[in-house]
């Protein structure tokens, strides 16, 4: 980037364009960047294909585009793709793909033959898109970074959720993993919330499947509120299954906090279903297409996304949004 690239791209507000699949998210970053939302249309020709186009000029700016890759996964990554090609294109200075929910991520390793490393190719075509940086929140594996050859920030958003922990007022519980693979970030949230730690033994029957097979450390359960935290919440099996056996071993009240609700298939009947009090995701995933059971409560992430964009913008390290739960 020579110097007056670099002098404009300060000087001036940065763009937040937000793509069809993070609309609310991205006008509230706008809100709390005190800047104007960049307009954006989308359409569908009647054979499918999507259509992008940004409305203002951004030639020169530092553009962020804002867009989960959740379900319908691959419109939104094909919309994202397009996104990024057209602020290419309008001659933008910097472009950096804000992926508040990077969808694909589960699929990160070759762990039979013949199958796809969906995650590298998913990193791999936003990077042929035009990306040159990525804003992301909770990957499912840090190692994902990896997968592009560009600079990520890698934001964590327990900070949100051990938030509402603490102004909740809940008192005398015992934070647990609902599988070995989270064992890390659980203990970083009790350590965080000055709490016992108990871990669920999950196996895996079949692709979205789940049972449990013991809780280690149950001893500390009976009479207590125990908080579940996961990354995500998809089918809901994880959580449902882990809050059944929770009950079982004479919890008190149980609730489940996730960074991404997912929430896929009969996600919603199963959580109406389970013995949980409350259900925290936040709003790395839009939730505004359909009516949420009542016992979920949505956190936002949009003061996170705008502080991390003002510091990406300003060349100020983003470090510090981040360090205390890294994996
Ligand atoms: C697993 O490794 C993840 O951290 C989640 O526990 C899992 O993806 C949740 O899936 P589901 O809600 O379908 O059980």
């Amino acid at each position: 980037m020579n110097r007056l690239t670099h002098y404009s791209l300060v000087c001036e507000a940065p763009v937040v364009i937000p793509g069809p699949a993070s609309r609310k998210l991205g006008d509230e970053m706008c809100k709390h960047l005190n800047i104007e939302v960049t307009g954006l249309e989308v359409r569908q020709f009647s054979d499918s294909e999507t259509f992008v186009k940004v409305l203002d000029n951004i030639r020169g700016r530092d553009v962020f585009i804002v867009q989960s890759t959740n379900s319908p996964a691959n419109d939104h990554l094909m919309e994202l793709l397009l996104m990024l090609d057209a602020a290419h294109r309008a001659s933008a200075a910097r472009i950096t793909a804000v992926i508040p929910y990077y969808g694909y991520a589960r699929q990160d390793r070759k762990d039979q033959g013949r199958v796809a490393l969906s995650a590298k190719l998913v990193a791999n075509l936003i990077t042929t898109g035009g990306a040159d940086r990525i804003l992301t929140i909770d990957l499912h594996s840090g190692q994902i970074q990896g997968f592009f050859d560009l600079p990520v920030d890698h934001l964590q958003a327990g900070q949100v959720l051990t938030d509402w922990v603490k102004d909740s007022g809940l008192k005398d519980f015992v934070v647990v993993s609902p599988d070995v693979g989270n064992v890390k970030l659980a203990r970083n949230y009790a350590n965080l919330l000055d709490a016992p730690l108990a871990i669920v033994d999950k196996r895996r029957t079949a692709p979205n499947v789940s049972e449990v097979m013991s809780i280690i450390g149950d001893e500390e359960i009976p009479g207590k509120n125990v908080l579940i935290f996961d990354d995500m919440i998809d089918t809901a099996g994880t959580i449902c299954n882990a809050s059944e056996a929770l009950r079982e071993r004479g919890a008190k009240d149980v609730y489940a906090l996730a960074v991404h609700g997912v929430l896929s298939g009969k996600a919603f009947e199963r959580l109406e279903a389970a013995p949980l009090r409350e259900v925290i995701i936040t709003d790395t995933i839009s939730q505004a297409e359909r009516p949420l059971p009542s016992k979920i409560r949505v956190l936002s992430v949009a003061p996170l996304l705008a502080k991390a964009i003002e510091r990406i913008h300003d060349h100020r390290s983003v470090s510090d949004l981040f360090h205390e739960l890294a994996r």
